[in-house]
C-alpha cells in the first residue's frame, strides 16, 4: 500500500471515530517488564471488527530481532467470520507513518517548510517515507548515525547536521524508544509543530512536562493518550488537564479547533489506536483480488 492510500484511510479512520461510527474500547497492556510488553487492540467500524496483537521490546534491535511485531485478525461484523490476517509491523508501520503525516499537516503552520524525524528507526522510516510521498523534504536524524544514513539513502531524504538541526525544523517528528526525553522545557520554538509518537506505554517520554505545559497541546484519543501516551507524566504532576488538550478527530471534523496562529507551538501525543490498524487492514483488503490473496469464502 502507497503512504499516501494508507494517509487517506487513516484520515477517514479518525473522522470516523470522532463522529461515533467507529468504535474502540482501549487496548489493553499486558507488561513484561523490563524486556518490553504486548497490547491487545481491538475496534469495530467499515462494516469489520479487528484486534492487533502487537509488542515493544525496545531492547531487540541489538539481537536482530524487530521492536514492534505481532499479528492482526479482521473479522466480518455482520456473521463474526475472520475474513484477514495481517503482519502487525507492516500495517503498524503504514499507520504510524500516516498519523504523524496527518498531525503534522491538521496541526502544523501553513507556510511550514522543514521536516525532521528524530529516531530513523522501523517506525522513524515509515513517517520519512510518508512526508517524502507528499512531495516534503525531510531530514533524520539517529543516535545511530549509520541508521540514519541508510535509512536517508533508501528514501530520497536528507540526514540532519546536528540533533539541535533536526528539533529547530518546522515539523518535528519524534519516534524513539522514549527512554530519555527529546524535548526539554524551552526546546520549542514559536510556530513549531511536533507529532510524538515513541513514548506508547507506561514509563516512556519524549517531552518533559514542563514543555507539555506551556504548549497547545493535541493527541490522538484522550482516554489512551492520558494513561499510557506521554500526557500521563503532565496529567499525574496536574500541570494537564482533560479541558487543555484536543483530538485530532475533533479537529478533523471541525467540532474543536487546531492551531489558532502562526506562533502557536503545537504538539501531537500519539499512542497508536486500533482505528488506525482498521483503516490499514480495510484498505489492504480492497488489494487482495490484484494481488491474488487466496481468500476464504464462507
Ligand atoms: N505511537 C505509535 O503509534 C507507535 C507505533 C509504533 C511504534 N511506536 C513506538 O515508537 C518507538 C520506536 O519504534 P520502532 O519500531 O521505530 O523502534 P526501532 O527500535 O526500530 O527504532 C528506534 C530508533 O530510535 C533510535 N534512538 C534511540 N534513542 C534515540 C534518541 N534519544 N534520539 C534519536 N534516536 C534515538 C534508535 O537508534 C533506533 O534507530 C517505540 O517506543 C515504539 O513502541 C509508537
Amino acid at each position: 500500500m502507497s503512504p499516501e492510500r494508507a494517509l487517506a484511510a487513516v484520515r477517514a479512520a479518525f473522522v470516523a471515530y470522532a463522529r461515533g461510527e467507529w468504535t474502540m474500547p482501549p487496548k489493553v497492556y499486558v507488561p513484561a517488564y523490563p524486556e518490553g510488553d504486548f497490547r491487545a487492540m481491538p475496534a469495530l467500524g467499515g462494516g469489520h471488527a479487528l484486534l492487533k496483537w502487537v509488542t515493544s521490546f525496545p531492547g531487540n534491535p541489538a539481537h536482530g530481532l524487530p521492536t514492534v511485531t505481532g499479528l492482526v485478525l479482521l473479522s466480518d461484523a455482520s456473521n463474526g467470520m475472520p475474513v484477514g490476517v495481517f503482519d502487525a509491523a507492516a500495517v503498524t508501520a503504514l499507520r504510524t507513518g500516516a498519523a504523524a503525516v496527518l498531525a503534522a499537516e491538521t496541526l502544523g503552520r501553513a507556510d511550514a517548510e522543514t521536516a525532521a524525524v528524530v529516531g530513523a528507526g522501523v517506525n522513524g522510516e515509515a513517517v520519512a517515507r510518508t512526508f517524502v510521498a507528499r512531495g516534503r523534504r525531510v531530514q533524520l536524524w539517529d543516535v545511530d548515525s549509520a541508521r540514519a544514513r541508510s535509512v536517508a539513502e533508501a528514501i530520497g531524504a536528507e540526514v540532519a547536521r546536528t540533533r539541535e538541526a533536526a528539533l529547530a525544523s518546522d515539523v518535528v517528528v519524534t519516534v524513539t524508544p522514549g527512554r530519555e526525553i527529546v524535548l526539554d522545557e524551552g526546546s520549542l520554538k514559536p510556530g513549531q509543530h511536533a507529532s510524538l509518537m515513541g513514548a506508547d506505554g507506561p514509563g516512556k517520554a519524549e517531552i518533559a512536562v514542563a514543555e507539555l505545559a506551556r504548549v497547545q497541546v493535541f493527541c490522538d484519543d484522550w482516554e489512551q493518550a492520558s494513561h499510557n501516551g506521554d500526557l500521563v507524566h503532565a496529567v499525574e504532576a496536574g500541570a494537564l488537564r482533560r479541558d487543555d488538550v484536543v483530538q485530532l478527530g475533533d479537529v478533523l471534523i471541525d467540532t474543536a479547533e487546531g492551531r489558532q496562529s502562526d506562533e502557536d507551538i503545537t504538539i501531537f501525543d500519539s499512542t497508536g489506536l486500533a482505528i488506525q490498524d482498521l483503516a490499514i487492514a480495510l484498505a489492504a483488503m480492497e488489494s487482495a483480488d490484484d494481488l491474488g490473496v487466496p481468500q476464504l469464502d464462507f
